[in-house]
């Protein structure tokens, strides 16, 4: 069982060194294909470069997100959904270069600032419809988990929404492959209430409660944990500047 790993990505300053981490991670995985999409109108070089030296299985895509539906720098972060048209594109990918009457795989949301356990990575391989997990730091908890009941997911443990149809993170849970070509039309969709992307998309996959397949030991383990990396500040790149006309070379790639 191929894991495919979709992983939309934006250029920021700290963009290299969150793909480097996760890529290092990835490294350790067997039997990978990742893809990653870029959020820009092109492919960038850097991200072309990285991608041919990484060592990986990978496949480099792009769609921009056009600008309604980008965070402005005032925005609050849950204002407007991120990673929707890269994700779907992903999807797009699969289904028309994937020959699934020989490929067997399991497909999975990975954001390039996460944190994962290789364990994860095991758990989710042999995912039959959709499995599912507890992932760390989201959500305002310490963790946001499935609630298992006799070895079946009934409810949600989390603070906000809880009446999802799947009140889960990107991060929760990986479905098999074939799923997205019994149900071509499932997809991330921006006309839908915030917090509602994964349900939307497993309402398309027409998933049921109990389809779920709970791993991490019934969901007791965090082996994914929802990890925002700070904004860092480069206000000494102007300071600098100004005052001896230049800042950091920009030639030395970041
Ligand atoms: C939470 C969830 O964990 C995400 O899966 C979900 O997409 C996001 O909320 C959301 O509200 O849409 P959060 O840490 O707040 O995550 O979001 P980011 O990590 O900033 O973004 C999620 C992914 O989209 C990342 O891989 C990021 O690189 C990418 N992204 C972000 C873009 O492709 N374009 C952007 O403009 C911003
Ligand atoms: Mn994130």
């Amino acid at each position: 069982n191929t894991l495919f790993l979709i992983t939309p990505t934006h250029t920021r300053p700290e963009q290299k060194a969150e793909l480097t981490r996760l890529s290092q991670t990835l490294l350790l995985v067997p039997n990978l294909h990742w893809i990653v999409v870029e959020d820009s109108a092109s492919k960038t070089l850097l991200v072309s470069k990285f991608l041919s030296e990484c060592s990986l299985n990978y496949t480099h895509l792009n769609v921009k997100t056009p600008d309604n539906y980008k965070l402005q720098s005032k925005d609050p972060n849950w204002l407007k959904p991120r990673g929707v048209l890269q994700r779907n594109l992903a999807l797009h990918w699969l289904r028309n270069n994937i020959d699934i009457q020989t490929q067997k795989g399991v497909v999975y949301f990975a954001d390039d600032d996460n944190t994962y356990s290789l364990k994860l990575f095991e758990e989710m391989r042999d995912t039959k419809i959709v499995s599912v997990w507890p992932v760390g730091l989201v959500g305002g908890l310490r963790y946001e988990k499935p609630i298992v009941n006799n070895g079946k997911v009934t409810q949600w443990f989390t603070y906000w929404k809880p009446r999802r149809p799947f009140a889960m993170d990107m991060a929760g849970f990986a479905v098999n492959l074939h799923r997205f070509f019994e149900f071509k039309e499932a997809k991330f969709d921006y006309n839908v209430p915030r917090g509602y992307q994964e349900s939307v998309l497993l309402q398309g996959l027409q998933v049921k409660m109990t389809d779920l397949e709970p791993k991490a030991e019934l969901c007791t383990k965090i082996l994914v944990w929802h990890t925002r990396t700070e904004k860092t500040k480069l206000k000494n790149e102007e300071r600098m500047k100004m005052q001896f006309g230049h800042g950091s070379d920009p030639q030395i790639e970041l």
